[in-house]
């Protein structure tokens, strides 16, 4: 393992601005770009969203950011991601590592420190390749297209939804239970 999640903390500001700032090109094809948005972000955590950020181990840089969005738990158990990589990171497979961490850390149950979710969600702009290879190399299905979903840069974007169930897993106890 190449990286580690961990929540966002104060002192985080200014490395995280400057990480956004450096990959503005490449976010900002599709989502914000919002290189002050950290100490909002962190205001708002809580039941419904939680946020991750990956750190490479050698350096302590971040490779990106994550976003569980949208969390309803009592039947549902669902969250949706959002994330971002960093440069220098981006495309040498970090986030890829930290986005499985993430993923065992949702699908962990509640009494093990998780957040005890059963089913995650990406929503995709139908031409963001490098997303949707993501969601795919996660093992994500596509659902189905879901016509003028999210509202970004400026008009409602089209999104190609993708899901993944804790029985879908591989490790989590729910993939090994079939509860
Ligand atoms: C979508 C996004 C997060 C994907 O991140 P990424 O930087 O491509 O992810 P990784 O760091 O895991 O890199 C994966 C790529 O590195 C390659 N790679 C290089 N070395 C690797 C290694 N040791 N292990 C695994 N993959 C490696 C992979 O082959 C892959 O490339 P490929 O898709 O062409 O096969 C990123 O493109 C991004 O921030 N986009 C802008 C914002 C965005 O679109 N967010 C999502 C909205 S739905």
């Amino acid at each position: 393992m190449r990286v580690t999640i961990r929540a966002p903390r104060t002192g985080d500001e200014v490395a995280y601005a400057e990480a956004v700032r450096r990959s503005a090109e490449h976010i900002g094809r599709w989502n914000p770009v919002e290189p002050d948005a950290l100490p909002d972000l962190m205001e708002r955590q809580g039941s419904s969203l939680r946020t991750f950020l990956i750190v490479d181990q050698e350096t302590g840089g971040l490779v990106g950011k994550v976003n569980v969005a949208n969390i309803v738990m009592g039947r549902f158990c669902n969250g949706a991601l959002g994330y971002d990589s960093f440069l220098p990171f981006a495309g040498t497979g970090r986030m890829t590592e930290g986005m499985r961490l993430v993923l065992d850390h949702c699908f962990a149950p509640l009494t093990e420190g998780g957040l005890g979710l059963h089913r995650l969600e990406i929503n995709v702009q139908p031409d963001n390749d490098r997303s949707i290879a993501l969601a795919k190399r996660l093992g994500f299905r596509h659902e189905g297209f879901a016509p003028r979903m999210l509202f970004l840069q400026g008009t409602w974007r089209d999104h190609e939804r993708f899901a993944l169930t804790a029985e879908e897993w591989p490790g989590s106890s729910a993939a090994v239970d079939g509860a």
